[in-house]
């Protein structure tokens, strides 16, 4: 009794001076409390993922047709079936149009974004997309949509297209007699015409799933090798992707197969991609620097060029999504009930056909404020690339101009070559990029900053102004250097 007698005072200061602590610790706990909600419902749905079937056939590394996984598995393929319906949404999705003449589809294929957007034309001038180019549609129609595009029927392709328009694990298997890296490397230097006799179905179940466990897996070797790149860029030595991948991770992975930037290697015509030094774009451009990769010769201009496609993966991998562990499957294909189970919708489409199913899990705010949150992001994205687009346009015209009037200085052209090339290749990244924007924000204005200003200082050296005048400022170079350090 006396020795607590004796502490009584201590202890009220003490609990005094707690009195803030507590609030802290309260605070800490909400948050604490927050996250591990988060983290049980991944992981609930990650185990629901795993709900019992019933096993009607028998599946091998063979079954390519997916009906016949349908039999055990009928939910995610009557879901996998609806990838042919078309529809717009504000900006993305796509708007059915009749095909144009010569075209031998009969069904209504996607509106042409060069029709959209003629800026493209000249952008690309010389290239194959500048005669073709269309919005992208859900993938019951790839391996149809890539046989029938300009850039197939008018131009030799190689077998290295199919990787990412058709259901390639059996075909590989065969080229390399069980050998699928085998197979991968034979099937690249196959004329594209020939080695997509080989094949009928877009890409199916077998691509993504094991066939005796139904686990997620990878089963391109480009990815593999891209992402193995990717990891030791980061110090992560002999990654192999079906060992040391996370279940959310491979939730990205099984995307990040196909909707990717890549190049084909030029004698090999490997598939690649160009993630050795990094993810981010300048990590990218300096890829391709050192390794001398060009696409085409630039038919207005003359400059050599670069062409950037589809890199989904690559732009969600620099946002705050990938950053917070929000996978493509997320919220490209949530759970929904069927009876007692939850599935995965296999309908993948734009989120916002239904926002309160992919982002609602996450986020409290209505279907109609979380569409308003991503047009918004969009809306400011189309505005900058407009006048990064506007710029790039007045550049080609400006080297077109000073190549006309005679008397070409050599070294200011190739300067201005450099200019080009940079600033086509950034803004062709985020066009290409399929969420206008929404995937990374923030990231996405910064390679229009960089665009723009790439643009706009090739028409300055084309006045007399050398490069040299235009290099970044003693204080730009000292805020560079406190960016990559811990504090200042
Ligand atoms: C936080 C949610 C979210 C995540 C994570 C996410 N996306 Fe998206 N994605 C969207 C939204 C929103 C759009 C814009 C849709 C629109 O404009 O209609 C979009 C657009 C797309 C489109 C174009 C769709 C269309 O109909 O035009 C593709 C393709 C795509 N995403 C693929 C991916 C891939 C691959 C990943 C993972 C690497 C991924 N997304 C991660 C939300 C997400
Ligand atoms: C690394 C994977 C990959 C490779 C390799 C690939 N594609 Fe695609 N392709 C995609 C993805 C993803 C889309 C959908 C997104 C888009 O349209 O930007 C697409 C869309 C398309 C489309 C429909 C939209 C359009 O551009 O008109 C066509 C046609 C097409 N590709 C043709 C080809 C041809 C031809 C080749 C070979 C030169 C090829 N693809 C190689 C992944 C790939
Ligand atoms: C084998 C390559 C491949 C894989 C794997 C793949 N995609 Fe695609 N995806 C494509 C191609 C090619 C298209 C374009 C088809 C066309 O336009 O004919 C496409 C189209 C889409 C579209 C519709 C785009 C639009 O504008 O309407 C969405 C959304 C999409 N993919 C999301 C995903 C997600 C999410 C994953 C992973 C769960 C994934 N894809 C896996 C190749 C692939
Ligand atoms: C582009 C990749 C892709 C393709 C193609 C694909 N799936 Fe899936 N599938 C997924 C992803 C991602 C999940 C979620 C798995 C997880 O979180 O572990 C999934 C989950 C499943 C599950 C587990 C239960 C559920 O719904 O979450 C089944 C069963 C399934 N898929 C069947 C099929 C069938 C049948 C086909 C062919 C008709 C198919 N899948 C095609 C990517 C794919
Ligand atoms: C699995 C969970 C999850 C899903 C699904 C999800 N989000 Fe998010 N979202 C997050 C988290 C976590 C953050 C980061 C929040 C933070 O740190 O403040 C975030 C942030 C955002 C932000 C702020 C971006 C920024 O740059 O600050 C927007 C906008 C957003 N989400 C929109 C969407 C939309 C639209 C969808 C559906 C298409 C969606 N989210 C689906 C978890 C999710």
């Amino acid at each position: 009794m006396m020795s607590t007698n004796a502490n009584q005072p201590r202890k009220k200061n003490l609990w005094a001076d707690s009195g803030k602590w507590i609030l802290g610790i309260i605070a800490v706990a909400l948050v604490t409390f927050g996250l591990t909600a988060l983290l049980i419902t991944i992981m609930e749905r990650q185990t629901e993922a795993q709900a019992p079937f019933t096993k009607v056939v028998e599946l091998d590394e063979t079954t390519v047709d997916p009906e016949v996984w349908g039999q055990n598995f009928p939910v995610q393929y009557e879901d996998y079936l609806k990838t042919e319906e078309m529809g717009p949404t504000k900006w993305g999705g796509s708007h059915p149009v009749d095909p144009p003449e010569g075209d031998p589809r009969t069904e209504q294929i996607s509106s042409s974004r060069l029709e959209e957007d003629p800026r493209l034309v000249t952008m690309w001038k010389g290239y194959a997309f500048s005669k073709d180019y269309r919005h992208a549609r859900g993938h019951a129609y790839m391996l149809e949509d890539q046989r029938q595009t300009l850039r197939v029927r008018d131009f030799d392709q190689p077998g290295t297209c199919l990787n990412c328009h058709a259901s390639t694990v059996a075909l590989m298997d065969e080229l390399g007699d069980g050998d699928r890296d085998a197979g991968f490397a034979e099937m690249n230097l196959m004329p594209y015409d020939e080695v997509t006799q080989m094949v009928d179905h877009p890409v199916s179940c077998l691509d993504c799933h094991d066939p005796q466990t139904m686990e997620l897996r990878i089963t391109r070797p480009a990815f593999e090798r891209g992402i193995a790149a990717l990891k030791a860029s980061e110090g992560i030595e002999n990654y192999d992707v079906n060992k040391d991948a996370t279940a959310q991770d491979m939730r990205t992975y099984t995307c990040a197969q196909c909707h990717v930037e890549y190049y084909f290697e030029s004698d090999t015509k490997e598939l690649i991609f160009p993630w050795a030094k990094g993810i981010d774009l300048d990590d990218i451009y300096e890829y391709y620097a050192e390794d001398g990769h060009i696409d085409w010769t630039h038919e207005i201009t003359g400059a050599e060029m670069l062409k950037a496609q589809h890199p989904e993966f690559d732009l969600w991998s620099n946002g705050i999504h990938a950053a917070s562990g929000v996978s493509c499957a997320d919220c490209h294909m949530p759970y929904k009930r069927e009876g007692a189970q939850k599935v995965s919708d296999h309908h993948l489409q734009s989120p916002l056909f239904d926002a309160n199913a992919s982002c609602g899990t996450c986020h409290n705010e209505s279907a109609e404020e979380m569409t308003n949150r991503v047009e918004t992001i969009q809306d400011r994205y189309l505005h900058s690339r407009n006048q990064a687009f506007d710029a790039l346009v007045a550049l080609i015209n400006d080297i077109a101009e000073y190549k006309e009037a005679g008397n070409v200085d050599q070294a200011r052209l190739d300067e201005a070559y450099e200019f080009q090339k940079k600033a086509s290749f950034y803004i062709d990244y985020v066009y290409s990029e399929n969420s206008n924007g929404f995937h990374a924000p923030a990231y996405i204005h910064r390679i229009l900053g960089d665009a723009l200003d790439a643009a706009r200082k090739g028409q300055i050296v084309l006045t007399g102004v050398p490069a040299a005048d235009l290099e970044a400022s003693e204080t730009t170079l000292q805020y560079e250097e406190m960016m990559a350090g811990e504090n200042r």
